[in-house]
């Protein structure tokens, strides 16, 4: 029983077992995983997974999400398996909720889902009961990385405003998303985390890549017009162009683009004084971001990369105490 006027725990706002999108969490709800993955930041050392098999299914490549979940199963105390790495039955035409059910079957317990299809974690989840977390389903979302873009703007921000970490309080930030955001399920994603903290999320891009429709949808503002929208910005996040879904498609001449829409040196040092710039990455340099500015003063990108151990260990952390709870 909580005591009267004292906040709730993690364990006591967070009740689901899978975590398979952020547009429908509620702001207690995410600031309880980030408040998890800041304890284990801090050097948490306990193995709260211990006896779990946790099974990576990774149905399209990756780097930086798939090595972090492995890292922070290990920390937990968890065993891996890959169960849709290359010279998995998958080549063979077996379909990936049948590969999850298999491997369920040899004990894992908790999937790790990324496809290229929407929905491929919704249904692994339907299909097997256990714990999801969604790693990316197509041009949906990728939750993951949407809390991880969270906790690392709160963290670098949180020099100038303490509360901001502490709170995880977005009250007030501007953030622009540039690039092919149409077909990003990370600017989905980042969008509804960073807005259920507070922030105001633009969206910026060429015509078809960054649609007023989808800014309706998501709640919040598009431009076309990038350098009226940076000077404004505490934080800018660029995008890669999603080539294997279409999005040269929808950029156009690349020259342009980048004329448009890079983040350039001499973009960078219109900014705010204490602005950062974030990238999901994988990033593709000197298309949407030069490398004078990828590893510049106000890149936060590593420390978005490193912010994905802790964020996933809590992610983790929390599915499986909610699908084991009574
Ligand atoms: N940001 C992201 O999802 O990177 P990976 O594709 O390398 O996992």
């Amino acid at each position: 029983m909580p005591i009267a006027g004292a906040k709730a725990s993690p364990t006591q706002i967070w009740n689901r077992s899978c975590l398979l999108g952020l547009g429908r969490l509620t702001p207690d709800e995410i600031r309880a995983v980030l408040r998890t993955a800041a304890a284990w930041d801090r050097g948490r050392e306990d193995h709260p997974l211990a006896g779990q098999v946790i099974c990576n299914l990774f149905a399209e490549d990756s780097t930086r999400t798939r090595t972090s979940f492995t890292i922070a199963a290990r920390q937990l105390g968890a065993d891996v398996v890959e169960g849709a790495s290359q010279g998995s039955s998958l080549s063979k035409g077996e379909s990936l909720v049948d590969t999850a059910r298999t491997i369920q079957a040899m004990g894992a317990g908790i999937f790790i889902v990324r496809s290229r299809q929407t929905g491929g974690a919704h249904a692994v989840a339907r299909a097997t009961g256990a714990a999801v977390i969604n790693a990316g389903d197509g041009c949906h979302e990728h939750p993951t990385q949407g809390l991880l873009d969270c906790y690392s703007l709160c963290k670098a921000l949180g020099a100038a405003h303490p509360r901001r970490f502490d709170e995880f309080d977005l009250a007030g930030v501007r953030i622009v998303i540039v690039g092919d955001v149409a077909r990003s399920r990370v600017a989905r994603s980042a969008t509804w985390g960073m807005q259920a903290l507070g922030a105001r999320v633009t969206l910026c891009g060429p015509g078809s890549a960054a649609p007023p429709s989808l800014g309706r949808a998501l709640g919040c503002d598009t431009t076309h017009d990038l350098d009226s929208a940076l000077g404004e910005a505490d934080a800018v996040m660029a995008l890669r162009i999603q080539k294997e879904r279409g999005g040269m498609g929808a950029v156009g001449c690349l020259r342009e683009y980048r004329a448009l829409y890079a983040l350039t040196a001499e973009r960078a040092a219109r900014m705010k004084p204490r602005a950062v710039i974030m990238h999901p990455g994988p990033t593709n340099r000197g298309v949407e971001i030069d490398p004078e500015v990828a590893d510049g003063p106000r890149s936060i990108i590593l420390d978005q990369v490193a912010a994905g151990v802790p964020v996933r260990m809590a992610v983790m952390e929390l599915c499986v105490g909610a699908s084991l709870a009574p």
